[in-house]
This record gives C-alpha cells, structure tokens and sequence, in this order.
C-alpha cells in the first residue's frame, strides 16, 4: 500500500550557466516554463502537496507556475540565499510541518523524467525497506554530474565533480537529482549536512554518505541520460526541447494524427489535436490551440491559442493568432488570421487575405488580396479581389457591417464606420462611404472617359 506522499521541487537556483537575466526555471521549453515538467510528473504521482521552493527571481518563478498549473496543490517556499540543495529543501520544511510519509525530490531543471522511473524508486525504497532511494543515469561523458560511489557494489556517498579525485572523475555512474525519502529521516539528516565543499555549499548529495554511516542500505535505480540530463546551459535546453518535442509528436502520432515529418513540427506541450488531422512539414503550434478531426495543415503553418475546426484546411504557410476557424474551412495559402477572427464553417479565406476582429458567416468567401479588420460579414458573402476595410481614422477603429449574400466588387474600399444591407452589390472599384441599403446596388468611382483615337492625333501633334 501506499502511502502520504509529499514532493519538494527544487527551483531557487539562478542558472548562471544559462548566461540569462531570466532565472532558468522560466526559460521555455514547448511553451512552459522549464520547472512546469517535473512539478507536473510529482503531481502526476499524486504528491499532495508538492512545495515548489523558489529564490532567484521569486515573484516571477511563482507567478509563472500558478498560471501553467491552475488549482494544482502547490504550495511555495521561499530560499532567500542560494545556499544549496540541501538548504533548499529544508527551507521546504515548515510547509511540510503536518506531514509524515514519503517525500519526492526532485530538481526543477529536470524536465524529462518518466512515471516509468518514478515507479522504479517507489519500488527499490520498498523492497529495501530503506528511508532514502535516488535515481542514477550511466553516462559517457558524465562531466558536470555527481559522481556515484560505490563500494562491494553498494552506494556509500555522492561526490560532486569540482570535490572529486582523479578517479572519481572517472566514474561514469552519475546521481540524477531525484530522490525519494521518508520525511523523518530526510530533514534529520539534513540538519548535519555541512558545507566544507569545494563550493561552499550544503549539498543535498551528503545525505546519501550520512544514511550509510548511520548503517542504512541507499535503494538505487538507472535511468537513461535522455530522461535525467539536467538543463544547465542553453546546449542542454535544445536537447531537451528536442527531446520532448518528440515525445509529444509520438504521443499524437499513436492517438491517430499523422505528422509528414515529424522531427520538423514543433507542437506545443498542451495543444490538442484530433485523429485524422495532418499537420505538414515545419508547422509551427502553440499556446492553447486545438484542432479538429481531419482537419489539414500544410507546410509552414504557424498557429497560436487558435481553434481549427473538423476537416478544415489551412494550407501553406498560414499564420493565425487566436482564430476561430470554422468546419470545412478553407485558408491560404499566405493567409494571415489576427486575434479575434471567427469563421463559419465553410468559410474560404484565400492568398495574401489578412482579418482582424472579424466575424465572418457561413459559406462566405474572400479569396485574394483582402484585408478584413474589425467587421461582421454575413453568410454566403463573396468579397472580390483586393477589398480594403478602412477601419482606421488615424484616432479610431471603426466597425464595418456587411450583410448575407451581399457581392462585394474587386477593389472596394469601405470607409467605415459603415453598414451594407443584405445581397447588395458593390460594383469593382467602388469606395463605399454611404451605408447601402438592402437589395441595392451601389457605384461609386469616376464615370469613364474614354477619347476615340487620342493617341494617335498626339503623336500627329507637333
Ligand atoms: C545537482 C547535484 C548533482 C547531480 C545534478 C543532476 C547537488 C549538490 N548536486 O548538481 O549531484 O548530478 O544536480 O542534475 O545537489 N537549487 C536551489 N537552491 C540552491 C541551489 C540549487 O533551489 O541553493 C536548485 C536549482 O534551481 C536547480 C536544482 O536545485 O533546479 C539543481 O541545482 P544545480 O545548481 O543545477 O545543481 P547541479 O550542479 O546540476
Ligand atoms: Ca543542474
């Protein structure tokens, strides 16, 4: 059976190997702060509470995991001064004060971990009955981790790289920064860690040493490198935006959407996609974006926080931001969607077609060359090639209203505010300042002139 289970998410540290004026948990990775992905995996184990411990940049580093994990059992702790890990986590005791029964640590630099490995150390901690078990990773080029010392094939201590022999050095068996420990034992011990390091720092790792002298067995188990690489600097930051970006690819990929190249689509950590859509080569989807059953990206698509209907069709580099598009629609290619558009279903945007605050009704159509800002246009609307809203005075936005079925010429211009009653037709080249009434036609450009054999009487001409 198991038990309370407690997690302490380490996120005090400033990173300084990222060379950032950001604290390193907030740098992002698919869309969420780097600290978002272990703290979900403790929450995903069902730790309750789990004390996230912030320092560096406090304010921004809480603000920021309350917005990625609304209503989440998080609880904060402030590390005032980067003292180490082990001061870290005992500056997590006070939120801890009630609570007996396992505790999870892990760092907040950390995101890959699997359940899989956390299953793992519930189990080695239990079949050893011991107070403390860690996560280790077998590494070729282990340099930057602590090193784990082993003797008769037991651990005895964790010695991190700058306080290691020649030898140590050598070792390959690194500690991942994840541990599990029974909340007695885990803050007692820490109380007798002393700094006498080559950094100056109370280092969690020194629990591992003060078990084994205190006669205890350390329960282990190996992770591989991809899971527990630490991100230190940018180079690490890649690889595991990488890393993850194929992992939730995959995840897509099993759950019935097809991807034309994988390793080029970056989709963000929360975006849903239903089975039967493809998204094509080098699309681009973030923020809490969805899209819909069958629907078809091509090539270059970037969308945020937008919603794409079932079966709809964005094609080739088309950018939406916060747009609404209906089932069956039909985008691009070049289009570009702004934040408050809404489509009907059916709706057919065309190249170089640009809307902003637009609402636009079922079935209607704009094809090519458009800029549609701040209106609402009707169902079964055709708006000709190269039609301009002129929302703008130069002061204020202004609102243009356009009816079911009205047919909009090519080269309209209209200057709102202003309204077109339903089916009126705008004649080509018309700029529209007057409202339209329903059913009627409107004309409004230069009569044409037109002087029979004109050029030929010029170049008669002396
Ligand atoms: C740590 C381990 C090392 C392990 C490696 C795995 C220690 C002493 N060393 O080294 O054995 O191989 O992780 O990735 O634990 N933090 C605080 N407060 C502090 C110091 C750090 O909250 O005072 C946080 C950091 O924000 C970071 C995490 O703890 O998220 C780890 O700190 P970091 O400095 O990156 O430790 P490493 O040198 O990588
Ligand atoms: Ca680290």
């Amino acid at each position: 059976m198991k038990g309370p289970l407690a997690a302490i998410v380490l996120c005090a540290g400033k990173g300084t190997r990222m060379k950032s004026a950001r604290a390193k948990v907030l740098h992002e990775l698919l869309g969420r702060p780097l600290c978002f992905y272990p703290l979900r995996r403790a929450l995903a184990v069902g730790a309750d509470p789990v004390v996230a411990v912030v320092g560096h940049q406090a304010d921004e580093v809480e603000s920021a995991i309350r917005a990625h994990l609304p209503g989440a059992p998080v609880r904060f702790a402030r590390q005032r001064e980067q003292r180490g890990t082990a001061h870290a986590v005992l500056c997590a005791r006070a939120e801890l004060r009630h609570f007996a029964g396992e505790v999870l640590v892990v760092y907040g630099d950390v995101p890959l971990l699997t359940e899989a490995t956390l299953k793992a150390l519930f189990k080695v901690k239990r079949a050893l009955r011991s107070p403390l078990a860690l996560v280790t990773a077998n590494l070729d080029h282990p340099t930057g981790y602590g090193r784990v010392v082993r003797q008769g094939g037991r651990v005895v201590r964790i010695v991190e790289e700058k306080d290691c022999t020649a030898a140590q050095r050598r070792l390959t068996e690194v500690n991942a920064g994840l541990y599990l420990a029974d909340s007695e034992f885990l803050f007692k011990t820490l109380e007798r860690v002393r700094g006498g390091n080559a950094q100056r720092e109370l280092y969690l790792t020194d629990m591992v040493a003060l078990a084994v002298e205190a006669g205890l067995e350390v329960g282990t188990t190996e992770a591989s490198f991809e899971e527990v690489g630490g991100v230190n600097d940018r180079v690490d930051l890649a690889r595991a935006a990488a890393a993850l970006g194929r992992r939730i690819n995959e995840a897509h990929m099993r759950a019935g959407v097809t991807f034309d190249a994988p390793e080029t689509a970056h989709v963000d950590e929360g975006v849903a996609i239903r089975a039967d859509a493809r998204i094509g080569p080098g699309c681009v989807l973030t923020g809490a974006t969805t899209i819909g059953r069958g629907a078809v990206l091509g090539v270059g698509c970037v969308v945020h926080a937008s919603q794409i209907g079932e079966a709809a069709q964005i094609h080739h580099y088309s950018v939406l931001n916060e747009a609404k598009v209906g089932k069956g629609a039909q985008i691009g290619p070049f289009a570009r969607l702004r934040p408050g558009t809404d489509l009907a279903e059916g709706v057919h945007l065309g190249n170089f077609v640009e809307t902003k605050k637009a609402r636009i009704g079922k079935g209607s159509k704009a094809n090519h060359l458009t800029y549609l800002g701040d209106c609402e246009v009707g169902a079964g609307v055709n708006v000709g090639a190269g039609t301009i809203t002129c929302n703008y005075d130069g002061v204020q936005k202004h609102k243009t209203v356009i009816g079911d079925r009205v047919f909009v010429g090519s080269d309209t211009q209209f200057i709102a505010p202003i309204t077109i009653g339903e089916s009126a037709y705008i004649a080509a080249g018309s700029t529209i300042t007057e409202d339209v009434p329903p059913y009627s036609l409107a004309i409004a450009r230069g009569r044409q002139v037109t002087k029979k054999d004109y050029v030929k009487r010029r170049a008669k001409a002396p």
